[in-house]
Formats: structure tokens, sequence, C-alpha cells
């Protein structure tokens, strides 16, 4: 139970990380924090024009999300971590990227996270959900859409798709049904904005 604690407290100080302000700062852009929707999230850094920028945001936010999980499903076996802390550290990474104690826990809306923690629990899971994103992206062009859609499908991608396998765990379907209902919540303004048709689509610019 310590060690259980230990790796969810840590799992939540990664999930802190905002990489968005960290890699816009590093590489000399403005704070996202200040344009665009104002969310410190990839989506937003693709706003500031550089999409370097928002790949590499992109690529540690979900990073964050999927080293938690997989390091504990890979190792903590023999040390008595099991499908219980894989849901905690799964939801520790996602609240530390809403809540940042770094950034006076004012994070982001946790899309890139939640894709980096559900390719952690499953690969087919990651890439199903991950498919559904660049579906609707795809076809509607809105970053926010996207996400809303395949939050409300991961939780049954999850419950479906395991069955008997072995990582099936009802702790694990309820970590991902949390995250799903937390993402769409911190989605609301977006929500608005898509009823009202006001929406800013995937790429455009914005101050
Ligand atoms: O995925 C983040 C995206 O869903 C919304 O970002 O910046 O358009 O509010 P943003």
């Amino acid at each position: 139970i310590v060690l259980s604690l230990a790796a969810t407290v840590a799992a939540y100080l990664l999930g802190s990380l905002s990489f968005a302000v960290i890699v816009s700062r590093a590489m000399g852009l403005s704070d996202p924090r200040t344009y665009g929707s104002r969310n410190p999230g990839a989506t937003n850094v693709l706003r500031s024009g550089n999409k370097a920028a928002a790949g590499v945001t992109l690529l540690f936010d979900a990073l964050k999300g999927w080293l938690p999980v997989v390091l504990v499903r890979w190792f903590g076996g023999p040390y008595g971590l099991e499908e219980g802390t894989v849901a905690l550290v799964a939801l520790a990474a996602f609240l530390g990227h809403l809540w940042p104690v770094f950034f006076r826990f004012e994070g982001g809306k946790g899309v890139a996270t939640a894709a980096g923690v559900l390719l952690g629990i499953s690969g087919w899971l990651g890439l199903a959900t991950l498919a559904t994103w660049l579906i609707i992206a795809f076809f509607f062009r809105y970053s926010s859409l996207a996400a809303l859609v395949s939050a409300v499908f991961a939780p049954f991608f999850y419950i479906l798709g395991g069955g008997m396998a072995w990582y099936s765990d009802a702790r694990i379907a309820l970590a991902i049904a949390a995250m799903s209902a937390l993402l769409v919540w911190r989605h609301k303004d977006n929500l608005r904005r898509l009823l009202a048709g006001t929406e800013s689509r995937i790429g455009a610019k914005k101050k």
C-alpha cells in the first residue's frame, strides 16, 4: 500500500508537468495561457503557428500518462502492484494535468494525457480511441469535438474489448470512466462554442 501510494503521488507529480507551458517556454514562444483558448494543451499551442512545438507538447503530455501506467504494469507485479495501482496512477497522472501542483492548479483538458494513459493500459484500446479521434477530427476539423466523442467511446471500448482479457478490471474501467467524465466537463466552454458554431477549427490561428 505504501508503494502504491508512492507510485500514485509520483504519477500526479509527473502529470503536473504542463508541457504546453514548458515546451513553449523552452522554444521561446509565448505562454499558451495568454492566447487562443488560453488552454495549456497541444491544440492551443498549434494556434501559435508552431507545429513542432504542438507536436512535442502532444508527445510529452501523452508520455506522462503512458509512462506511469506501463511502469506499474511491467514492473509492479513483483512489488505487489496490481490493477488497482494501474487505475490509481492512470487517474493521478490525468488529474495532475488538469490540476498541476507546479502551475497553481491551472491545467489543461487532459486529451493527450488520457490518450497516453489508454495506450498504456492496452495498445488496442489506445489505438481504437485514437482512431475515433482521427476520424472525427478528419471529418469535422474540431479538436474538441474529436476529444469529446473519443472520451464517450473510450470506457465502452474498454468494457466491450476487455471481456475475458487479463487487463479487464472494474477499477481500471472506473478510472477510465472518471477520466472521460472529467474530460467532458473540462470541455464545457468548447461544447458551448461548438453548439454556437464559434469553435475554432484545427490549425486556425488566433491571438
Ligand atoms: O483537446 C484539447 C481540445 O480538445 C480543446 O483545446 O484549445 O481548443 O480548447 P482548445
